[in-house]
């Protein structure tokens, strides 16, 4: 059969609405696969990537205590309460007490501060190694009120009386100097000066780095310098006061070594409730000192709690090498490179790798740090 070329040309344009729609057919099945794909990788790195925050964002974070099913796996230590109170609802504790833990000739400000927790609803429960926030009262320079700050906890979730409805911290104010004129920190200055009866904000708990290990008989290193004694003042209680013992039903069985750092004699915080424990538990408690600004190290300088560290190395090393042994560190930031320092010679000493080991305990929930 012969076409003319009119049909020819006929037949073709004919053709073409049908080529269009298959064409439009393979395109919108392609576009839809992209889609598809392109919203799986999302959903994969929101479920993989977690949200970056800071401490004060985690403390404004929704409250989740662990009972509440947040997955279907049991996560570690899923039971300690967290941001039962947040920055928008904080709870107003009243002041119990407010006295100062140092001796004649001391240097600074450090008070131990009470507060009752008993009308708190819900109830704010802790437990030793958290923080909790507060809030000071006023407004930073741009009319704003102030931010919260983080305290670490001193006292056992049983409270300094016993009775499970208290909180107590250990402050130090902080002070500099600039431009020939004192500056008292915002915060620190406002907990050191209120008064029992007074109303504070309090936020949290937070936390969940410093907690203690369950075991009877874990063995327990605490590094800390000043105030960084807070948690470790709540773990010794935990462990060596009677009716905590008995309230407790758990009965340390373990080491515990405190390794302290403070300028002065007169700075040591908590001694008599320490001496006590050594007295008492001479088998279970060891307690290290340095006092830097009495003592001096083999160099001649300022005895810092690294160089006690590597006085110890090969006790202190016999220790982490068994499992069962956590360390924690707590108090001023600057302490962790002298700190790494001494572990990584300490652990020479044995033949051990430092900037091995510590990602290994690390990993196992054996090093534990918290340092401001
Ligand atoms: P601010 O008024 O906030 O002043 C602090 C600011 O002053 C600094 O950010 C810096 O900008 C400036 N500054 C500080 N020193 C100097 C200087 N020498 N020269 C120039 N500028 C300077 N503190 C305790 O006392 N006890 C605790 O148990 C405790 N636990 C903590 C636990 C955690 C997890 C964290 C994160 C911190 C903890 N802190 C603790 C520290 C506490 O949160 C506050 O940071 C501290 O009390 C100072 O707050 P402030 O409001 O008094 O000082
Ligand atoms: P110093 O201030 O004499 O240099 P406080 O909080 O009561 O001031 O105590 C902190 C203790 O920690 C002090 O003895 C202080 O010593 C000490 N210290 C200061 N810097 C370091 C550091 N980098 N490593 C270890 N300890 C430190």
């Amino acid at each position: 059969m012969v076409y003319s070329q009119a049909k020819v040309i006929a037949g073709g344009l004919a053709h073409i609405p049908v080529v269009i729609g298959v064409f439009y057919l393979i395109m919108t099945f392609f576009n839809k696969r992209a889609i598809e794909f392109s919203e799986n990788i999302k959903t994969k790195k929101l479920e993989t990537t977690p949200k970056k925050t800071n401490k004060s964002e985690k403390v404004a974070n929704p409250p989740k205590t662990v009972s509440q099913p947040v997955a279907t796996t049991k996560k570690k230590h899923a039971d300690v309460p967290v941001n039962i109170y947040r920055p928008k609802t904080p709870f107003e504790g009243t002041v119990i007490e407010n006295y100062s833990l140092l001796k004649d000739g001391a240097i600074g400000r450090v008070n131990h501060i009470t507060f009752d927790l008993s009308e708190s609803d819900p109830f704010l429960n802790y437990v030793e190694g958290q923080s909790i926030g507060i809030m000071p009262s006023g407004e930073d320079a741009n009319g704003k009120p102030h931010k919260l700050r983080l305290y670490s906890i001193a006292s056992t979730r049983h409270g300094d009386n016993f009775e499970g409805k208290t909180v107590s911290l250990c402050v130090r104010q902080l002070q500099y100097e600039k431009d020939g004129e004192t500056i008292n920190g915002v915060c620190s200055t406002y907990l050191c000066d209120i008064k029992p009866g007074d109303k504070v904000k309090i936020t949290g708990p937070v936390g969940k780095e410093m907690l203690l290990p369950d075991e009877e008989d874990a063995n327990i290193v605490m590094l800390a310098t000043g105030t960084g004694i807070a948690p470790m003042r709540a773990y010794l209680r935990r462990m060596f006061e009677e009716s905590e013992r008995k309230k407790n039903n758990w009965n340390f069985k373990g080491k515990a070594w405190l390794f302290m750092g403070a300028p002065k004699s007169a700075n040591l915080l908590y001694e008599e409730d320490l001496q006590r424990y050594l007295e008492q538990y001479p088998d279970n408690f060891k307690y290290t000192k340095a006092i830097s600004r009495e003592q001096q190290n083999e160099k001649g300088g300022r005895m810092y709690i690294q160089d006690r560290v590597l006085e110890s190395a090969n006790e202190l090393f016999n220790m982490i090498e068994n499992e069962k042994t956590h360390i924690y560190l707590c108090g001023l930031k600057g302490m962790e490179p002298g700190i790494d320092d001494a572990m990584t010679k300490a652990a020479e000493a044995k033949g051990l790798n430092w900037a091995e080991l510590r990602p290994q305990l690390k990993k196992a929930g054996r090093w534990h740090v918290e340092t401001y």
